[in-house]
């Protein structure tokens, strides 16, 4: 089962503008557990090109993608179910205005579960459950999705996807546009959900300090083209990092250059700001 991109290009046809390639070539396999990955790259680079393709939203317009069993290729086949792919992999859009459009915030929420037919309770009761997930309270069930801000609409179009229960969890920038505090509980969230349940979680983000301390492996895109598939451990040694338009997680930073300047022999490979304390601790008491 899970996800297995062969060889998928996608070229965005278009008639205002000269046709786009978006993505070239790509070949990878992601399992519907344990993962939490980290997809990154410049804008542009792809990213949401290839998360639309792991639920079947995009089709390739060369290669194959597998998911959960079932083939796409560049056409639509009339005997695919593609909601029940639609089902096993969860992918909340970038824009969270793309995903919202029912009056209330409830009724956006059950929506998912009503259509994979659930009945109307227990799509009420995945709601209040799911608002809650996402740290936001009961109050806002009746609410219009439209009048809500930003980070909060990002919220609910995330509590929409949980509500279905997918085995594999797609998240295009969920915490962008979102406070610091903000960012790291719903990162928090994620790996939680990822934890308890064993699902897999694929989240696009362009904060370092997250993949650093979050991700169990990590993809990078540039220009198209998938340049890294590793752990984080290894990505922020590799010295190609400027070429991809990445940049070094603050813990790694400012531990290299306090061992430069000071000339101290401390490991700068330390994923939280706690860890770092420790390893200056450990090196400065000696
Ligand atoms: N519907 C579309 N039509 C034409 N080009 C598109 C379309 N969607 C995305 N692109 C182009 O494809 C490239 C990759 O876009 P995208 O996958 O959104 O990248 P990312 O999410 O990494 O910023 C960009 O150059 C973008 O302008
Ligand atoms: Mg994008």
């Amino acid at each position: 089962m899970g996800i297995h991109f062969r060889q998928v290009s996608h070229q965005y046809f278009s008639q205002q503008n000269s046709d786009y390639q978006a993505i070239y070539d790509i070949t990878l396999s992601i399992e519907d557990q344990h993962e939490f990955i980290c997809l990154i790259g410049h804008t542009g680079s792809g990213k949401s090109t290839l998360a639309q393709h792991m639920n079947a939203l995009v089709f390739p317009t060369k290669g194959t993608v597998e998911i959960a069993g079932v083939l796409v290729s560049q056409k639509r086949d009339k005997k695919t179910d593609y909601n029940r792919l639609r089902k096993h992999v969860g992918l909340v859009f970038q824009f969270p205005e793309y995903q919202l459009f029912e009056e209330t915030v409830e009724k956006d929420i059950m929506f998912g579960p009503l259509n994979f037919k659930v009945s109307p309770e227990v799509a009420k009761e995945k709601a209040l459950e799911s608002i809650r997930l996402v740290g936001l309270n009961e109050s806002y069930l009746n609410r219009n999705p439209f009048n809500l801000s930003g980070g909060e609409k990002k919220r609910v179009s995330i509590a929409g996807i949980l509500a279905m229960d997918p085995e594999i969890l797609v998240l295009d920038e969920p915490t962008s546009g979102l406070d610091p505090q903000g960012k790291r509980q719903l990162m928090r969230l994620f790996k939680d959900i990822q934890e308890k349940t064993n699902k897999t979680v694929v989240i696009i983000t362009h904060d370092m300090d997250l993949v650093y301390e979050y991700a169990t492996r990590t993809l990078v895109l540039s220009d198209g083209n998938l340049v890294f598939d590793g752990t984080p451990d290894d990505l922020f040694r590799r010295e190609e990092l400027a070429t991809w338009s990445l940049s070094l997680p603050q813990t790694i930073r400012v531990l290299k250059g306090l061992k430069e300047q000071f000339h101290l022999e401390l490991n700068p490979y330390q994923k939280t700001v706690e860890e770092a304390v420790r390893e200056i601790e450990k090196v400065t008491s000696r």
